[in-house]
């Protein structure tokens, strides 16, 4: 046993150790003065859902905290959202009547523009973002024009040029295209332009997964495709050089920010793509993704708290620059209890 004779005789030698990465964990001074990222609220985009009908909001079962609000509800959220602190909103709406165009969806007078018009007269400093898709307006739930059971892509794209021009006139920042089908963010381009919203800027959802993340989505959307699944236009998860050729074509065709989604099982492609392009990058945590955290929460088995920041942090870092998620409010709450 020579270590054992040499302690009895002399001080065991000190390791040499030359690099020493606890000295900066020390404390909770040193590791925020030496923190590579942050997240700020300012890049954190809140999804409102509008419903038809009346009456106050209505919560949305498989997402505890979420509701669903008439146009009417629109303004006073809208104000108390910038109260809070939030910066930008993504809207969603549903059609007042569904048929097999998803005609309401370029409805001037549909419950998104209604909307975008009441959160700019309400809080014109919001970064209005909508998202242009015709799932929830179509009676068999697709996201484009159905024929023989197929969904068709370029009179999809046309229809969503319609949708986004509607969505611009109404005075949307930003239009977000999730449809998924090849070519939309040129036609959207070209639809803008000729309209004369040369000023309204694309957010595609670039890297879009067929995912069994959206369920909460579809069921606030009621927008569950009634036959067959969206594998034929929604990316595959197991891909990520096919993402990057979805991104290279919607940057070539004059997307302004560049998305993935969903969020937590797409950090690889975020980090890729914050290598590969200078364009804005977003990320989308998704409805499951919040309603797997909250039913977590639930049971007592993660803090929330923590929980979503360690989320949120992890998307920062691997490359997001804006952030869309449910957790927006709460993120601006405990960013104002820590002041
Ligand atoms: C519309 C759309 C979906 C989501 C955003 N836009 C649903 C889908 O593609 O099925 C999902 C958002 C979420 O789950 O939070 N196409």
């Amino acid at each position: 046993m020579p270590g054992r004779r040499r302690s009895a005789s002399r001080p065991a030698p000190t390791p040499v150790l030359p690099v020493r990465l606890r000295r900066l964990r020390r404390t909770a001074n040193l590791r925020n003065w030496v923190a590579e990222t942050e997240v700020e609220l300012r890049r954190l985009v809140y999804p409102i859902f509008v419903r038809p009908g009346r009456g106050g909001p209505e919560p949305i079962p498989s997402m505890p905290g979420v509701d669903r609000h008439t146009v009417r509800d629109i303004a006073p959220l809208a104000r108390q959202l910038d109260k809070e602190g939030i910066r930008s909103v993504l809207v969603f709406g549903v059609a007042r009547a569904k048929d097999a165009e998803g005609s309401d969806a370029w409805a001037s007078d549909g419950l998104v523009p209604e909307a975008v018009r009441a959160i700019k007269r309400a809080a014109p400093g919001l970064v209005v973002v909508t998202d242009v898709c015709l799932c929830a307006y179509t009676s068999h739930g697709h996201c484009g024009v159905v024929r023989k059971g197929a969904v068709l892509n370029d009179a999809s794209c046309e229809r969503l040029g319609r949708v986004a021009v509607a969505h611009a006139h109404a005075g949307a920042d930003v239009v977000a295209p999730s449809a998924m089908m090849d070519g939309q963010v040129a036609r959207i381009r070209a639809a803008l332009d000729a309209a004369g919203h040369e000023e309204t800027a694309i957010l595609s959802y670039s890297s879009k997964h067929a995912s069994a993340f959206y369920g909460p989505f579809r069921d606030a959307e009621r927008s569950t495709p009634a036959f067959g699944d969206r594998r034929s236009y929604q990316m595959d998860f197991r891909n990520a050089r096919e993402a990057m050729r979805e991104m290279e074509c919607d940057a070539a065709e004059g997307a302004d920010i560049l998305m993935v989604k969903p969020a937590l099982t797409s950090l690889d492609l975020l980090a890729r793509a914050r290598k590969r392009f200078l364009l804005p990058l977003a990320a989308y945590q998704v409805s499951g993704e919040y309603a797997m955290l909250k039913a977590a929460v639930a049971r007592g088995v993660v803090e929330e708290r923590a929980a979503v920041e360690e989320t949120l942090g992890a998307i920062r870092r691997a490359g997001a620059d804006l952030i869309i998620t449910y957790f927006a409010r709460d993120f601006a709450r405990w960013s104002r209890e820590e002041r």
